[in-house]
């Protein structure tokens, strides 16, 4: 059966790693449920120009291939009847990239005023895997609290810190280095870099 993946976009910098994670997922035969915030539809336009309309065109204008047996299925973030907002709703993981202080914050909290934040909540309660890439920079004692909670309650943190051991040649080898990490926890072929002890020349 195919694996089902939910992917969360938001308002923070480095849309381009949700871009590269549906890249990566959406060339596997794949159920991805799709939710980007408000906050993150304005950044995706701001960094990576997207127009706010047909967003599979838009991924194709980025390159993104589509597996015949691939699925996407994208929700508003207040779409709390989505599948994913039930614990009921058995998924393989949910990845938030790239992931704000803000949802953080709500997730820690366990508010769950978006679809985004629910998802993630029932997550941690069913015990399936959440994996969050927080960008800011500097962190307060705050955001770093907050990445401790979440990890004492079983989320992965993952700060979306490029690799340079393995030679990027361009922003697209740096942005790679990142989301190889999280497919490799989602448990999902690539091909995206090499484990260290292979040649990487
Ligand atoms: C251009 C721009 C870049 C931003 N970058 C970040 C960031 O890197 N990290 C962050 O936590 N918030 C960032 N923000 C602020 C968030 O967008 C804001 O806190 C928003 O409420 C997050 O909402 P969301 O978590 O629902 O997506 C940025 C805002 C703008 C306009």
């Amino acid at each position: 059966m195919n694996k089902k993946i939910i992917v969360a976009i938001c308002g923070a910098s480095g849309s381009i790693y949700g871009i590269r994670l549906l890249k990566a997922l959406l060339n596997k035969p794949v159920n991805i449920y799709l939710f980007i915030s408000n906050a993150g539809l304005k950044i995706l336009e701001y960094e990576n120009g997207y127009s706010g309309k047909d967003f599979i065109s838009f991924l194709k204008d980025k390159g993104v291939a589509i597996h015949k047996d691939a699925n996407l299925n994208i929700y508003e973030q207040d779409d709390f009847f989505a599948p994913p907002a039930s614990g009921s709703f058995r998924h393989d993981g949910m990845v938030i990239a790239p992931c704000s202080m803000k949802t953080l914050a709500a997730i820690a909290s366990g508010v769950a005023d978006n679809l985004i934040h629910r998802a993630a909540d029932v997550s941690l309660k069913e015990k399936r895997p959440l994996i969050l890439l927080p960008r800011e920079t500097p962190l307060s004692a705050i955001h770093i609290k907050n990445m401790y909670k979440l990890a004492m309650s079983g989320a992965t943190i993952m700060p979306p810190s490029p690799s340079f051991y393995s030679n990027p040649k361009n922003i697209s080898d740096l942005v790679d280095s990142v989301i190889a990490r999280v497919l490799d926890h989602l448990k999902i072929e690539h091909d995206l870099s090499k484990e260290w002890g292979d040649s990487i020349v």
